[in-house]
Formats: structure tokens, C-alpha cells, sequence
């Protein structure tokens, strides 16, 4: 199975980069399964239902969030739909909307978010040992994407599944990281994806305003960057159909401009 999974989308700008890439790239690596991280598509900040109609458009199979899922509010009835491919961190308290993992597709997905300067959520760790602890898609490969800020927090992650999933990938900093590596227990491992979004920015958004914040302390609305270079973040993850753990993990990483 060869399974691609793309970091933090970005506003337009990062939709339409995924919108001309994506096709395209399932195409020319014989990608069987895309994983999406869309906690920023809509303006930057959460999901809409059209701006996650338009990444299953695109070629999104699962789409993963984070932090900013409850920024918009269409969206959070709707998580609750078992056949709506959208998944909110799995160690938010359950009495919130949605569902953490998914074993619809070929492949199972789990949502984690993870909690060093992030929030208080319940601990990522327990809430995936017990849900593994069942047996749970044993017999498929299983990835989980970790929303969190602290590499640390991350690679142990990464260790702590080694050998029970076949990928642990991070997400949330928006900046790609070059440790791709397959674990001893046969888990592929990287410790953030990156984002789809423009390049001229800070992490996705204005310079200008990003600046601001830190020149002044003082915050002005983000606004992300819709055009001119535009980068797009993912890995290719093989994994073998017999084991279910991951054979190979590679960045395919693009730019265009917009
Ligand atoms: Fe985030
Ligand atoms: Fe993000």
C-alpha cells in the first residue's frame, strides 16, 4: 500500500496548490490512499464542509485536524456523521463532537493532539493504547498523525507505537522536518510533515502581521497567504500488505507558484 499523507493545508492558497498537485502526484506515484491534515483550510483557521468537500474533491481519502477544528461551527455537527471522512483529535475529552479514528478505507487512521504547549486534553499515549488494545484494524495498515508543537513529544510517540502501527507523523509547526526513518519495529516515522502553503510567509500566514505580533506584542488578525510560491509538504509511506508495517518512508516535497 503505498499511502501519502499531506501537512497542514493553508487557506485558498494552500487549497488550490493541493487541488493542482494532488491529482497529479496520485497518478505518478501509484498513491493508494492520501491522508490530509485540514485543520487550517478554511481562512486559515478550522474547516468548513465545502473546504473539506473540496479536498475529497482534490483527492483526500481521510482528512486529520487539530486545535483549530471547532473554529468553525458547521462543521462540528457534522462530525458526528460516520461517513463523513473528517476526524478530530481522538484524546479530546469524548464528550465532543466527532471521532478520533477510522478504519472505513484500506487504511486506519487516528487523530492524536499532543499536549506540550499545546492544552489539556487527556493523555495521547493512553487514549491510542487503548484503543489499540483491542485489536482494533488489526488487519490493515494503521497511521496516526500527532498534532503537536514539541518535537519531543513527537519522536517519543514515535517509539512508543514503534512495531504497533505502520506510521507515526507529526503535524501543527507548519515546517517540514528531514528525519524520515523507518523505526526497528518497522513503524515509518517523521517528526513533522510540513504544510501546503505559501512560501513568502510565517507558517502559512503574512509576514507583516506575523511580525507584528512579535515586534510589538500586540496581535492583528493572521491572514494566510493565497499566492505567489507556494509549497507543498507530504510523505510516501509503502507499507507491506502482509505485515501491515511500513517498508519505506521518502518526502515528496513540490513548489509552484500561484
Ligand atoms: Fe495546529
Ligand atoms: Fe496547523
Amino acid at each position: 500500500m503505498r499511502i501519502l499523507m499531506v501537512g497542514d493545508v493553508v487557506g485558498s492558497g494552500g487549497r488550490r496548490t493541493v487541488k493542482k498537485l494532488l491529482p497529479r502526484l496520485r497518478h505518478e506515484l501509484g498513491i493508494d490512499f492520501v491522508v490530509l491534515q485540514g485543520e487550517n483550510l478554511a481562512g486559515g483557521f478550522g474547516i468548513t464542509l465545502e473546504t473539506a468537500y473540496e479536498m475529497i474533491e482534490a483527492g483526500a481519502d481521510v482528512i486529520t485536524s487539530g486545535n483549530h477544528v471547532w473554529d468553525k461551527r458547521d462543521i462540528v455537527r457534522k462530525l458526528d456523521d460516520p461517513a463523513f471522512p473528517v476526524l478530530r483529535p481522538l484524546n479530546y475529552p469524548p464528550s465532543n463532537a466527532g471521532r478520533g479514528a477510522s478504519s472505513d478505507g484500506q487504511v486506519a487512521v487516528v487523530n492524536l493532539i499532543g499536549r506540550v504547549w499545546v492544552g489539556e486534553f487527556d493523555s495521547p499515549f493512553a487514549a491510542i493504547d487503548d484503543l489499540l488494545a483491542g485489536g482494533w484494524a488489526s488487519d490493515k495498515p494503521i497511521v496516526v498523525d500527532l498534532h503537536a508543537e514539541a518535537t519531543s513529544e513527537k519522536v517519543a510517540m514515535g517509539w512508543h507505537l514503534d512495531g504497533r502501527v505502520a506510521a507515526v507523523v507529526g503535524t501543527h509547526t507548519h515546517v517540514a522536518t528531514a528525519d524520515c526513518m523507518i523505526l526497528p519495529g518497522g513503524t515509518a516515522y517523521v517528526t513533522d510533515l510540513g504544510m501546503v502553503g505559501g512560501m513568502h510567509s510565517v507558517i502559512g500566514m503574512h509576514v507583516e502581521e506575523a511580525l507584528e505580533r512579535f515586534l510589538t506584542g500586540v496581535g492583528r488578525r493572521f491572514r494566510p497567504v493565497e499566492s505567489g510560491p507556494m509549497r507543498f509538504n507530504s510523505v510516501l509511506i509503502e507499507t507491506d500488505d502482509s505485515t501491515g508495517m511500513a517498508t519505506a518512508i521518502e518526502r515528496v516535497d513540490r513548489e509552484i507558484e500561484l
